[in-house]
């Protein structure tokens, strides 16, 4: 038995497959099966003359998602799925699926799909992004480990809050609350001065209470916390960080990012250094104070607004154009239906426009409404990033609206340096980090301002009594960096299992 992926190197064989049955549809003696192994997908081509009568009929009836193996020759051929195909000798059948498989080729619904999440996971753009997912998650593993960094665990069950208390689950803990981890940054601070470089990868918890395309309430998050690093070195290792697992993904992944036809202009541009600015500078940005090469963001969303609206009068023109053709009465019935079917499709076409449209205004007026202090909205954000096309690191933000931990600016008195990295193309944060504050009685004043409770917090300003030093880190939203690089509209197709307001199953 060989598997899909390793079909170049048996061209013109005869070879062995065990797989499923994805899909397949037949005409006079001929079954044509897109059959999928796991490790890929090809078409196999089973001919009643040389399967023979039985086994013909019982391609043709077989169900899809039912199992079985199949031997033929392997045909080069770029038109079909995989760019191989399987001329079948033989086959024989493992196990007859049911009839009422749920998910068809048919367009179903998010909620449907999200229902049926342990089967929807074996069609092909799941199967892509899950792909690209592990390869991030190799990636990330090999930038650390070959840099240095331990890889350590830190606790999932913890006695203290490290993001704020507004998202935190509670659970029963012998009787004693605890909380799911919202991050294990500071016991990799305590590790961090144990082992110099280290980083934790595991899974994070925020009651989020509410759907948003970009928030999971269990997510993986990846932290690296470095003794001895400022602000500056924090920033120099999130860009090459992000720089190396962008750039192995689109080595790795071009097959996958084919199948989610994922335009990769933004993201090749990611090699390049990244915009580096300070959140009031970044502030002038948004509210169009500041342009940048001679425009400012109120000019850049004007002409995006003015693109769209000329795009949707052409969509128009073509609708109307087409529906006079059909009344004008001279079409065939094939051309009519043609008609019809482009019809339909520019109408969804004028919809998303019109979303579109819709989504500039909104950045427009949150844009223009910013208020000078705030945090960024995923508005500002996308208005931001649209200026510059590429990721942007903000550094210096107000410490009001930032955690605890971020260490004061010496020469900036009452703001934090703390730094988020943007992605372009709308996806905003996926990075939040910064160099830590060293100075114990800053940060037990902090701990008191955020209303957290002192004691449980003990053990991490020991961590300041003995062998204080700079340090600083980061966290890397896993499901966040999968949803850009995969270029999805939504973060629940980037987990295998999201875990999200209102969804516990499967
Ligand atoms: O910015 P955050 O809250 O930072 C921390 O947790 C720090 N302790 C990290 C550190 O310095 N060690 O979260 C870090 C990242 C965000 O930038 C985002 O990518 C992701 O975690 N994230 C979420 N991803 C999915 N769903 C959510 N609800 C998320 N909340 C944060
Ligand atoms: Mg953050």
């Amino acid at each position: 038995m060989i598997y899909i992926k390793d079909l170049p190197q048996h061209e013109g064989q005869v070879v062995q497959l065990k797989g499923w049955n994805a899909q397949k549809r037949d005409s006079k003696g001929l079954v044509f099966m897109t059959f999928r192994d796991g490790t890929g997908f090809c078409q196999a081509v089973i001919n009643q003359e040389v399967v023979g009568n039985d086994n013909f009929e019982a391609a043709k009836r077989l169900p899809q998602e039912s199992s079985l193996a199949i031997t033929g020759t392997v045909v080069k051929d770029e038109r079909q799925v995989g760019g191989y195909e399987i001329q079948v000798t033989e086959l024989s059948i493992i196990a007859v699926a049911e009839e009422n498989y749920p998910i068809s080729p048919k367009e179903h619904g998010v909620d449907f799909l999200m229902d049926n999440r342990h089967m929807w996971l074996r069609s092909r753009r799941q199967w892509a992004i899950m792909r690209v997912r592990n390869s991030i998650i190799y990636a990330i593993h090999t930038f650390f480990q070959e840099r240095g960094f331990i890889e350590m665990d830190a606790p999932i069950f913890t006695g203290n809050a490290c993001e704020g208390t507004t998202n935190l689950f509670e659970t029963d803990y012998y009787g004693e609350p605890a909380y799911l981890s919202q991050s294990g940054q500071l016991y990799g601070e305590a590790m961090a001065m144990a082992q110099g470089l280290i980083y934790t990868f595991g899974p994070t918890f925020r009651a989020e209470k509410s759907k948003t395309r970009r928030h999971l309430s269990e997510f993986w998050m990846i932290e690296p916390e470095m003794a001895f690093y400022d602000l500056k070195m924090d920033m120099d290792v999130i860009e090459a960080f992000v720089q190396f697992v962008v750039g192995t993904v689109l080595q790795k992944c071009e097959a996958e990012l084919k199948v989610l036809e994922r335009d990769t202009t933004f993201l090749e541009r990611v090699k390049e250094p990244f915009i580096r600015m300070k959140y009031e500078d970044a502030v002038s940005v948004i509210k169009a104070e500041m342009p940048i090469n001679g425009r400012t963001s109120l000019q850049m969303l004007d002409e995006e607004e003015a693109a769209l609206v000329a795009a949707a009068k052409a969509i128009q023109a073509d609708i109307d154009e087409r529906e006079a053709k059909i009344a004008g009465g001279e079409l065939k019935k094939g051309e009519i239906n043609f008609n019809r079917n482009k019809i339909d499709q520019l109408k969804n076409d004028l919809k998303d426009n019109a979303e579109k449209q819709d989504s500039v205004k909104q950045w427009k007026s949150s844009a223009q409404n910013f208020k000078r202090g705030d945090d960024f909205g995923g508005a500002d954000e996308t208005v931001l990033t649209k200026m510059f096309g590429q990721p942007v690191m903000v550094y210096n933000w107000p410490q009001a609206v930032k955690a605890f931990y971020m260490k004061e600016d010496d020469n900036d008195l009452g703001y934090a340096k703390g730094v988020d990295l943007l992605a372009p193309e709308g996806y905003g944060e996926v990075v939040g980090g910064g160099e830590r504050e060293t100075d114990i009685e800053k940060l037990k004043r902090k701990i008191v301002e955020h209303e957290l409770p002192m004691e449980a917090f003990e053990w991490y300003l020991d961590l300041r009594k003995f062998g204080n030093v700079p340090h600083a880190g980061f966290g890397l939203g896993l499901e966040r960096l999968v949803a850009w690089i995969c270029g999805l509209q939504h973060i629940r197709e980037t987990i295998p299992f999201p875990r999200s307001y209102g969804r516990l199953l499967p």
